[in-house]
């Protein structure tokens, strides 16, 4: 049982990890990086990624003097341009033209864009799960994507995975957790924030299964 005293950072944890779980060993994911899917697989959910990524990073300028979301916006985890050259990488120079939003996607990315304009706190929560996730997880994608794919390391491809500007990603984990633990929530607006973060973890898995019905393994 969690006290009220215990830290935010931990309550966010703690509420998503059963869901983080599910993320993890969804059958997408796991037959992505044991190999089962092609690289066309990996191109498509990079593709989904840029919508995400484009809705989190479209009001960074203006989020980034916000009392709320300001100091969790910084210039070193962008994503956008380091994905534009993945997909430049994975589908060529027609990438653009290629680039649609699974259902899945538009409603996340969707999501993301009302709570960037109407509630920072909902805005930090959707943050959160992926910038911390891209930072922990994602370097396990990292590696195994370019063995699989034989992707040039922390290259063209995988550079979505790679934050040139963060030298310490434990230590930078630890500042970021310290900063949720500062936001300036209490009362019913923690459990309004948990139930977001929980609806970010199930806006991915939602995402993981669309795709997993658009690849499946090869038996
Ligand atoms: C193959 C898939 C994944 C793997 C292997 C993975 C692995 C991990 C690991 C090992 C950590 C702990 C790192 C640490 O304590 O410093 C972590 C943390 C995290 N992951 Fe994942 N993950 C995966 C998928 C996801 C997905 C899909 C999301 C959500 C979009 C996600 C969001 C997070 C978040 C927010 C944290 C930080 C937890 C915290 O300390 O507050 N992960 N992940």
């Amino acid at each position: 049982m969690l006290e009220t005293s215990t830290p935010f950072s931990t309550l966010i944890r703690t509420a998503t990890e059963q869901q983080h779980n599910e993320a993890e060993h969804s059958t997408f994911m796991r037959d992505l990086l044991t190999g089962q899917l092609g690289v066309e697989a990996f191109y498509r959910y990079t593709s989904q990624l840029w919508f995400v990524y484009a809705a989190l990073e479209k009001h960074s300028d203006a989020l980034a003097s916000d009392a709320v979301a300001g100091p969790f916006v910084k210039p070193e985890l962008a994503r956008l341009a380091s994905l534009e050259a993945d997909l430049a990488h994975l589908g060529g120079e027609n990438w653009r033209d290629e680039l649609t939003a699974l259902p899945s996607t538009a409603a996340y990315a969707a999501r993301i864009e009302e709570v960037a304009s109407d509630w920072t706190a909902g805005y930090v929560v959707h943050h959160y799960t992926r910038y911390l996730g891209d930072l922990s997880g994602g370097q396990v994608i990292r590696g195994t994507a370019e063995k699989l794919w034989n992707l040039p390391k922390k290259g063209d491809g995988v550079r979505f995975y790679v934050f040139d500007g963060i030298d310490n990603p434990a230590a930078f984990k630890r500042g970021y957790r310290e900063a949720l633990d500062r936001l300036p929530i209490d009362g019913p607006e923690v459990d309004r924030v948990l139930d977001e973060a929980r609806l970010a973890f199930t806006m991915n898995t939602d995402l993981f299964r669309e795709l997993g019905a658009e690849f499946s393994a090869r038996n």
